[in-house]
């Protein structure tokens, strides 16, 4: 009898430690009672099942560096998160580029229909040079949860120009020499015309904050920031998700847009980012395409409250936006509440994206669950 009773309120404890709603920006348990430990994440969902890749941070500043690697959780709810371990961990060799101490930010985790390999790429910085290697890394593996094995970091498409890159902008002689200031009009004029992208030209382009975008015809695409953070690049895949096709386009050149989040909804291509103020957060961005290569039309800013909140985003900055499973037009924004001084503390906002006249928006819900979509 004794043994009977231990054992319900055992189980009534278990399902009262169910999440059954979202609670932005507090902690985030997971199955073993621990804050959740995948910022700057994306969600994968294959057979059913979400799985939730993000930086593994450590306490403190230096948390912010890759000392573990890539964390991943599974869930079928939402809600709840079952730890899954390290997905892509970081090496001891530090001969490797992916030794311990180098940056690992915003991976993403993508299948490929025709290998069946799941296909992870993240922003990767090398051990002892801030961020100015400006790569992006690529690993694999046979399992969602990994263990991913790690192949490579690229600047991508080295000798390739933009398909959107006029020919009368190419021979430009245009260069960081020619200004004795930074950020006057000329400048700027200068970096929007492509003053950075010549100059990258040769050995490949920088990929700094980035998100993979897989459309509904299986082509998948990769977005980043380039050209010192001024210009997003939306960067073709090959077939095999693993290399740049050497396709790619130039997108709101010179507005300096970090943490781009893609989704679509119908025959539109939406994408929600951030201003580039480091750590701090900063009013989002949104904007509107009918491909991925653009033209991209700005939507403004998708944030609505108090001022504070529309100032801040909520106190956040994107790196992903979630569509639901079996629900129409239903999707989650992703963002992080960085924490850089205790980076392992970092929070999540997510919230529901709602739509205004064909503009994406998002509202502050202290609490909130999947019932707010209709269908
Ligand atoms: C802003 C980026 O969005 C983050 O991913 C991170 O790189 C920080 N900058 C570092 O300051």
């Amino acid at each position: 009898m004794y043994l009977l009773l231990t054992a319900l309120v055992l189980l009534l404890a278990s399902c009262d430690a169910q999440n059954k709603s979202f609670s932005p920006g507090k902690v985030w348990k997971d199955n073993k009672g621990t804050h959740i430990n995948a910022h700057g994440g994306g969600i994968l969902f294959h057979d059913g099942i979400y799985y939730w890749f993000g930086e593994h941070k450590t306490e403190g500043k230096a948390g912010n560096k890759a000392n573990v690697g890539v964390h991943c959780y599974s869930s079928t709810d939402l809600y709840n998160w079952k730890d899954e371990g390290i997905a892509l961990a970081v090496h001891e060799d530090t001969t490797s580029l992916l030794t311990k101490g180098c940056v690992i930010e915003r991976p993403k985790v993508i299948y490929n229909e025709n290998t069946g390999k799941y296909v992870m790429w993240f922003h990767h910085e090398l051990k002892g040079m801030g961020y100015q290697a400006a790569m992006t890394g690529l690993a694999v593996s046979d399992v969602a949860t990994g263990p991913y094995t790690y192949l490579k970091s690229i600047n991508p498409n080295a000798g390739h120009w933009p398909v959107n890159y006029p020919d009368s902008l190419k021979n430009d002689t245009t260069t960081e020499a020619s200004f004795e200031k930074k950020w006057t009009e000329e400048w700027r004029q200068a970096v929007k015309d492509g003053m950075f992208l010549r100059r990258d030209f040769e050995r490949g382009q920088m990929a700094r904050d980035m998100t993979l975008f897989v459309d509904t015809d299986g082509t998948a695409y990769h977005f980043h920031a380039s050209e010192e953070n001024q210009t997003l690049h939306i960067a073709q895949l090959t077939d095999d998700y693993l290399g740049f096709s050497g396709v790619y386009a130039r997108v709101l050149p010179g507005d300096a847009n970090e943490a781009p989040a893609i989704f679509k909804r119908g025959d539109k291509y939406y994408m929600i980012s951030s201003g580039c103020t480091g750590w701090d957060p900063n009013p989002a961005r949104s904007a509107v395409a009918v491909h991925p290569f653009g033209p991209w039309l700005s939507l403004g800013n998708p944030a609505r409250g108090t001022e504070e909140q529309v100032k801040t985003t909520f106190h956040s900055q994107s790196t992903f936006v979630l569509p639901v499973d079996g629900k129409k037009d239903a999707f989650i924004f992703m963002a992080d509440h960085w924490r850089p001084n205790n980076a392992i503390d970092g929070r999540y906002i997510w919230l529901p994206v709602t739509f205004e006249e064909g503009k994406p928006v998002l509202e502050w819900h202290d609490d909130w669950d999947l019932r707010i979509f209709k269908k």
